[in-house]
């Protein structure tokens, strides 16, 4: 079964070509980075803006990478629920486009869905329910218990920033522009993870939630008070920081829940020190970790093409009236998207 996803959802037009489930035959991203850049976040009209220039040309370029046409789709799916709502309206309004004239089904997937399916597209065999889901990315760090397809239990949460906005933040206030995730790894490769002592918010409490509101205070009052620092020492410690805490609270979900495996998905998925020490850590405890492939952390429509496989199985397709959502629960969870795109 050959599905197109499409997702839009933030500053990411984004569209893939996926067989079964798991081959991917195509997955384009389209960046606008450069187009918000100047206003230090993302800009919700201009992401609308920009999703309308590029959508067409996504898409084209999925199906041509893909060798394929419009005919040989067997369904369309698209991310309509959590997000910018001018965004994910460019994206809806392409997906019903393409269901209503090509006469295949259509099938609506909540963005943090894409995201948890990634892990378990990337090792379809080997992950196998109920697994614990770490999502961290700029708009949500969430802990779910996934019970079956489509079935999850919301374990812990952050109760402020998302890990990768806090992230954003710092890499904003240390100069090193929009998004911040990926030039913080860069810088910390040569830094020294203890230079600095940065606080590892909420690690000792016995919850499941998270709190990275705090870190970039934290940094900022070290920055302020040196004569001199290195920006590597501080990129390195904050990032050692970040996934202390992540790494802590996770294995702390997976032995409270008596879960063996342990998926990652979201935008700071793709970090390679997360990756690393989330492996090791787990692997002490004889918990298996299954990550996601690097192509599909970040927002990208092979996910959504991916999870719809999947659901469209379990829940079957939807109808043309379905609608785009900012925020809309997750199953029957409430979760709270955390807005990118808050420029200050
Ligand atoms: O999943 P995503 O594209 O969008 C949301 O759903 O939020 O995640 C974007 C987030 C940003 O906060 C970005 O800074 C972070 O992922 N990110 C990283 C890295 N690359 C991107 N965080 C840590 N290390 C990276 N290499
Ligand atoms: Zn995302």
């Amino acid at each position: 079964m050959v599905i197109l996803g499409i997702d839009t959802t933030c500053d990411d037009t984004s569209a893939g070509i996926v067989e079964n489930g798991h081959q991917i035959r195509s997955n384009i991203v389209s960046s606008q980075y450069a187009a918000h850049s100047a206003f230090g976040g993302v800009v919700p009209m201009i992401a609308a803006r920009e999703h309308t220039k590029q959508i067409g040309l996504v898409m084209r370029a999925a199906l041509q990478e893909a060798g394929i046409g419009f005919r040989d789709l067997d369904a369309v799916a698209v991310s309509n629920d959590q997000g910018l709502l001018l965004s994910l309206v460019v994206g809806v309004a392409a997906a019903k486009s393409i269901a209503l004239a090509c006469d295949i089904p259509l099938v609506g997937i909540h963005h943090l869905e894409g995201h948890i399916y990634s892990a378990l597209m990337t090792h379809p065999e080997a992950l196998q329910f109920p697994f614990l889901c770490l999502t961290v990315a700029g708009g949500h760090t969430l802990l779910l218990r996934v019970e079956q397809h489509g079935a999850y239990r919301l374990l812990g949460h952050t109760r402020d920033d998302a890990a990768g906005e806090a992230l954003d933040k710092i890499a904003r206030r240390l100069g090193l522009g929009f998004p911040g995730g990926a030039a913080i790894e860069r810088l910390a490769q040569q830094g020294n993870a203890a230079a600095y002592a940065f606080p590892r918010p909420m690690i000792h409490e016995r919850n499941l939630d998270f709190s990275f509101s705090g870190l970039k205070t934290a940094v900022v009052n070290v920055l302020d008070k040196a004569d001199h620092y290195r920006l590597q020492d501080v990129a390195a410690s904050l990032q050692q920081a970040v996934v202390d805490v992540l790494v802590a609270k996770t294995l702390r979900a997976a032995e409270s829940e008596q879960l063996s495996r342990i998926a990652l998905g979201g935008g700071v998925a793709i970090n390679s020190l997360l990756r690393k020490q989330l492996s090791a850590a787990a692997a002490k405890k004889g918990i298996q970790t299954f990550l996601p492939a690097r192509a599909l952390c970040t927002d990208n429509g092979a996910m959504v093409a991916g999870a719809a496989y999947y659901l469209l199985q379990h829940r079957g397709a939807d109808p043309l009236t379905i609608p785009a959502r900012a925020n809309a629960p997750l199953g029957r969870l409430q979760v709270q998207y955390r807005h990118p795109a808050k420029y200050r």
